[in-house]
């Protein structure tokens, strides 16, 4: 099944979802587990801007980091075949979306906001969560992000299990979607 869906594959999978939610986690295990490449569009936007994701906002702001980002994106898109996770606020770009629906199977990597904040409390690596009320923060982005999200093709929940099993049924749901028996 695997084997198959890893041969029917044409283009990218792009993985989409709220910061914390594991898309660079379960990412890489796709890519391992389907022997094809991984990437991640905030790595990239870090090495191009030879800065950390919270230093490029600090110096440069968030619509130049959304501007990055697409770029960074535009390119993996073309790598074929791959397992892409991109940063939570991607699908905000309206034309970074689109290029992800028309070029990729997109999944929405799905998880409930406590599992959320409790995955993104304890670093500061996010900088849209540096506010007086980071919970509510997440919780209103949330929201304006939901019906972003659930234009992927796959909506996937991650509160499944652990990271072997998710892996398992991720793939199994690719396999639905691409029609591969
Ligand atoms: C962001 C999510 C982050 C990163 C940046 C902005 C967002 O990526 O791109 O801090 O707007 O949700 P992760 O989803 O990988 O944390």
């Amino acid at each position: 099944m695997k084997e198959t869906l890893k041969n029917t594959l044409d283009k990218p999978i792009v993985l989409v979802g709220m910061m914390g939610v594991g898309k660079s986690r379960l990412g890489q295990a796709l890519a391992h587990a389907l022997e094809i490449e991984f990437f991640d569009s905030d790595a990239l936007v870090e090495e191009r801007a030879g800065r950390s994701i919270p230093e490029v906002f600090e110096e440069f702001g968030e619509t130049k980091f959304r501007q990055a980002e697409r770029n960074a994106i535009f390119d993996l898109l073309e790598k074929g075949p791959c397992v892409i996770a991109t940063g939570g606020g991607a699908v905000t770009t309206p034309e970074t979306l689109k290029a992800i629906k028309d070029r990729a199977v997109s999944v929405w990597l799905q998880a409930d906001l406590k599992t959320i904040m409790a995955r993104v409390a304890e670093n500061e690596d996010r900088p849209l969560l540096q506010t007086e009320d980071p919970e509510g923060t997440l919780k209103g982005l949330m929201q304006a992000r939901e019906s972003l999200y659930a234009q992927a093709d796959i909506h996937f929940d991650t509160s499944l299990g652990e990271p072997n099993k998710l892996t398992k049924a991720l793939i199994k749901s690719l396999c639905e979607y691409c029609n591969v028996g």
